[in-house]
């Protein structure tokens, strides 16, 4: 099942349970400062579950853009971490609960999904009886499939947020047998695909738990991780969703996907950022030295920078740019519309970066070279520093660089500098 009809169904079959289809909101979050960039489904939402704004409808259902930067480094290392990602979700304003949430989920995946009900596990809060008598009782999960987690408890910053029930897809012994692969863990096997969360609390700037006038229901379904699991793909980046842009970039390099782990990496890379790069831009972030436009920088400078160590000479961002808007147009409908000023701007921006690159890259390398020769592993905060004012590096970029010889940078003599 390809992506686009995966997002189809999802909206589909909750309208169907009288949701009302909200199209994605934009990254940029609206009139809320705790945010840069919205990072879940339920975050544009947030003065619904509050009840400071009364919804339109009790019920939505929406396919949402994130952007989740917290640990851009492993982008590309894992089967899962993405910058840009889309979140399916069906939420409830004080209208039902845990019950439904419930009965919901499982009816989805087993009967529009079809996914077979012996690969599915969940997970619940230790206290939460109520969740359990669901999944177990009427839902008929047996309980070798019902996992207690003390950690079940779902947050993102300030705002609603409560216990939650997790749902898993067992991928099978091929995707690892190790002691990591269980739920909650960080091995393959046991796939999270769903998140349902009760919401019932609003966490306060200063870390308290208010309980909500209401209790809500926020549910997160990454579409990434259910094509890859549709797909019988062993990572999201081989879906149909992301996998034409491995293919694109590859070619561009001439190279294989599949054969090199680091040139796997690269290419997973690129199809991230680009993927992200195309939705910023089409939100109205434009590179900068600060806030929302640093991450766009940052995530374009590393994309031309795997780029270029895949050999390849040409500029890649627009290209890419075009290739991500035909997978993702359908789902995200005024990306088509923006095309080539998104293309532009990613391409003005590689312009720049492109320019003092290489110099920046020479520079780097023999003050690497210089300090492995001397038996040291800082780099000075003085040579992160020009390397940021005069060559362009985001000093995230030249630590990442570094980290990869084994060096660390003096992050207060950057700052002094
Ligand atoms: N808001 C639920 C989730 O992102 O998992």
């Amino acid at each position: 099942m390809r992506g686009n009809e995966i997002r189809r169904r999802f909206l589909a079959f909750f309208e169907d349970k009288g949701h009302l289809h909200l199209d994605s909101f934009p990254l940029i979050p609206k009139d809320d400062p705790s945010l840069l960039l919205i990072g879940a489904g339920m975050a544009p939402l947030k003065p619904y579950f509050t009840g400071k704004v009364t919804p339109p409808c009790k019920r939505v259902t929406t396919c949402q853009k994130c952007m989740r930067t917290g640990d851009l480094e492993n982008v590309g290392r894992t089967a899962r971490h993405h910058t840009f990602f889309e979140m399916l979700g069906n939420f409830s304003f004080g209208d039902y609960f845990k019950k439904d949430a419930i009965h919901w989920a499982w009816e989805f995946l087993t009967e529009e999904l079809h996914l077979e009900p012996e690969r599915l596990y969940v997970t619940i809060h230790p206290e939460d009886e109520e969740a359990y008598a669901i999944w177990h009782d009427e839902v008929g999960v047996p309980a070798s499939h019902i996992y207690k987690l003390d950690d079940n408890f779902w947050e993102i910053g300030e705002g609603p947020c409560g216990p939650c029930s997790e749902i898993f897809y067992d991928q099978g012994e091929a995707f690892g047998t190790d002691p990591d692969n269980q739920m909650g863990g960080e091995g393959d096997r046991f796939l999270e695909i769903w998140n349902l969360v009760f919401s019932q609390y609003n966490r306060t700037a200063d870390g308290r738990y208010e309980p909500l006038v209401h209790k809500n229901i926020d549910t997160g379904a990454g579409l990434e991780r259910l094509a890859a699991v549709l797909q019988h793909k062993k990572n999201n980046f081989e879906t149909d969703l992301i996998y034409p842009l491995i293919e694109q970039a590859a070619a561009l390099a001439g190279v294989k996907y599949g054969e090199h782990e680091a040139t796997d990496v690269a290419l997973k890379v690129i199809a991230d950022h680009a993927r992200a790069t195309t939705v910023l831009i089409g939100d109205g972030v434009l590179p900068s030295n600060e806030g929302r436009g640093y991450v766009l920088r940052r995530i374009i400078r590393r994309a031309v920078r795997q780029a270029k160590l895949l050999g390849i000479q040409e500029p890649v961002m627009a290209t890419l740019v075009d290739t991500v808007i035909d997978l993702l147009g359908e789902g995200i409908t005024d990306l088509p519309g923006k095309r080539e000023f998104i293309k532009t701007n990613a391409a003005t921006e590689e312009e720049r970066f492109q320019r003092t690159l290489d110099q920046g890259l020479l520079l780097l390398q023999q003050r690497l070279d210089d300090l492995k020769a001397e038996g040291a592993t800082v780099l000075a905060g003085s040579d992160v520093f020009k390397l940021y004012d005069t060559y362009g590096f985001p000093w995230e970029l030249t630590e990442e660089i570094a980290a990869e010889a084994g060096v660390t940078i003096d992050r207060d003599g950057f700052v002094r500098a």
